[in-house]
């Protein structure tokens, strides 16, 4: 993960493992699945540090030392020197709540996926003071305590984006980055919501945030200007009070050579023979109307009307790990699902024949592997997403040529220009892609499979966090002498001035 000297110290609101108690007095550590804990785990694995997040598991607080950490992952096949500190936060429930239903869940994620109209900014200022700030602080009070000089502070995602600034008021010269693992949305979105400006800048005291895309760093710094920073466009960097921070695109990339050289001894085929002579296309998405799932469904609906002949010639398995649940938007789109895969499978279906397999259910990566192999098609159809990493793992775990239809609205389609790409909202154009990947002539799918491969593996895990370190490193240099500015209703908080 580069080499900048000091430890890594990781911050983000989802953790990467947590710890379960079986019922019966065993605990057993799981992954937690998401795009986030997927791009840094393997990396953490690698080169050791300290990994700062909330405690989601029922039985985290009792695996863990004084300090709230614990090494992971405690899998006993792992040695010691492939494991890391996990540093586990708790809050007050209430408080926890209005952080991450509240203002993380219920602003934050439906106006950076430009779905306003799921935002509940009525309640975003209480939110806000009652939750966001004192848990980010608490975030903040986390790095500053197992800081020293020299390390360097890798803070993840929108739960966390006041972390920069409150560590820098505490330690100047701290190296901080930002990776920024959603969309940035336009200035229209963003600038509904009040505390706009403190959240940029709060992150402008990072020295680098890292985007996805060139449009997503573009419309950051964008809306920086209006709220009254100055940038430049040219140099990726933008000026808030006295915080200056560069912005720049690092699209997120996989593990090539797990998803590629993982043994699965053969449960691929297991599964293959389940559907028997089926077409198999897969879906794998956390729970998340950002996804597209009823709109995949709808669209799979229409392709059987359409094409009558592949009735019982197909079937789709669709993996749905559940997420966020208590979230009313959440809640809802599950019922819908259920209620459309049950109505659809109940029209269409018979004793021999299921259309469509959901789970919702939740598999370790080795596992899901297999279930990439035993797919002919990947429909990875989301309404928007920053990246999607799945259409990259589905890639990379196949040396056999298959097809990948895409979203536009992947962050990934920008990169993937070998899948179909499609609207997952025209159900036609979805329908007709389905039947286009099925018919694909053989040499037709191995040249888009060739391109596509070789994109996954040169732009993979590894080459994009060496290229965010090293950049972080120089614009750390960089770095300017001005003074800080604190958030105005803490005025408690002495000034510092920044010493690099
Ligand atoms: N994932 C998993 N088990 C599952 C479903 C998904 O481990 O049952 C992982 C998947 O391998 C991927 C991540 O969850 O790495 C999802 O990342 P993605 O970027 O596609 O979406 P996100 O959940 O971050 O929005
Ligand atoms: C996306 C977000 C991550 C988040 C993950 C899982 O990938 O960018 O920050 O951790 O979804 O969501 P959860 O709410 O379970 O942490």
């Amino acid at each position: 993960m580069g080499d900048l000297g000091g430890k890594m110290i990781v911050v983000s609101n989802a953790e990467p493992y947590k710890h379960e108690s079986k019922g019966d007095g065993e605990t057993v550590c799981h992954e937690v699945e998401g795009g986030l804990t997927t791009a840094m785990n393997p990396q953490m694995r690698e080169t050791g540090g300290v990994w700062i997040a909330y405690g989601r598991g029922n039985s985290d607080f009792e695996v863990v030392n004084s300090e709230g950490e614990v090494s992971v992952p405690d899998f006993p096949d792992v040695p010691k020197e492939k494991r890391y500190t996990l540093k586990r936060l708790d809050f007050p429930p209430e408080r926890y709540e209005k952080f991450y239903r509240g203002y993380a869940n219920r602003v934050l994620w439906p106006i950076f996926h430009s779905f306003p109209t799921k935002a509940d900014l009525q309640l975003e200022g209480e939110f806000w003071s009652e939750g966001y700030l004192p848990c980010n602080k608490e975030y903040s009070r986390s790095v500053i305590d197992v800081y020293e000089p020299g390390d360097t502070v890798w803070v993840h995602d929108y739960h966390l984006a006041l972390v920069p600034k409150l560590v820098k008021n505490e330690i100047p010269d701290a190296r901080i980055g930002v990776f920024w693992h959603i969309p940035w949305p336009p200035w229209e979105n963003f600038g509904k919501i009040p505390h706009r400006k403190r959240l940029l800048e709060g992150l402008a005291a990072a020295d680098l945030i890292g985007l996805h895309l060139d449009k997503y760093a573009d419309n950051l710094l964008r809306c920086a200007e209006k709220c009254g920073a100055t940038f430049d466009l040219g140099s990726k960097s933008f000026k808030l009070g006295k915080e200056e921070a560069q912005v720049k695109a690092y699209p997120l990339g996989v593990d090539f050579e797990f998803f590629n050289g993982t043994e699965t001894n053969g449960k691929e085929l297991d599964i293959r023979e389940k559907y028997r002579d089926k077409k198999l296309v897969l879906g794998v998405d956390r729970q998340d109307y950002t996804k597209g799932i009823p709109e995949r469904i709808r669209a799979f609906k229409k392709f059987l009307r359409k094409y009558p002949g592949y009735r019982e010639k197909i079937a789709m398995v669709q993996r749905t790990p559940t997420s966020r649940t208590g979230i009313t938007e959440y809640d809802r789109e599950k019922s819908e699902i259920n209620r459309g895969v049950s109505e659809f499978n109940g029209n269409f279906g018979n004793h021999d024949w299921t259309p469509i397999n959901l789970f919702w259910k939740g598999i370790p990566q080795r596992k899901l592997i297999a279930e990439y192999r035993a797919a002919d098609v990947g429909l990875v159809t989301p309404g928007l997403d920053g990246m999607n990493l799945v259409s990259k793992e589905f890639i990379a775990a196949n040396q056999k040529p298959k097809v990948l239809i895409l979203s536009e609205f992947a962050g990934s389609a920008e990169q993937l220009d070998g899948a179909i790409h499609v609207n997952p909202y025209d159900s036609d154009q979805v329908a007709r892609a389905i039947k286009q990947a099925i018919e694909m002539p053989e040499a037709e799918k191995e040249e888009r499979w060739k391109g596509l491969r070789k994109q996954v593996k040169t732009e993979d895990l590894s080459s994009w966090s060496e290229k965010f370190l090293s950049d972080l490193e120089k614009a750390h240099r960089l770095g300017s002498t001005a003074e800080f500015t604190l958030f105005e209703d803490e005025p408690e908080e002495k000034q510092v001035i920044r010493r690099n």
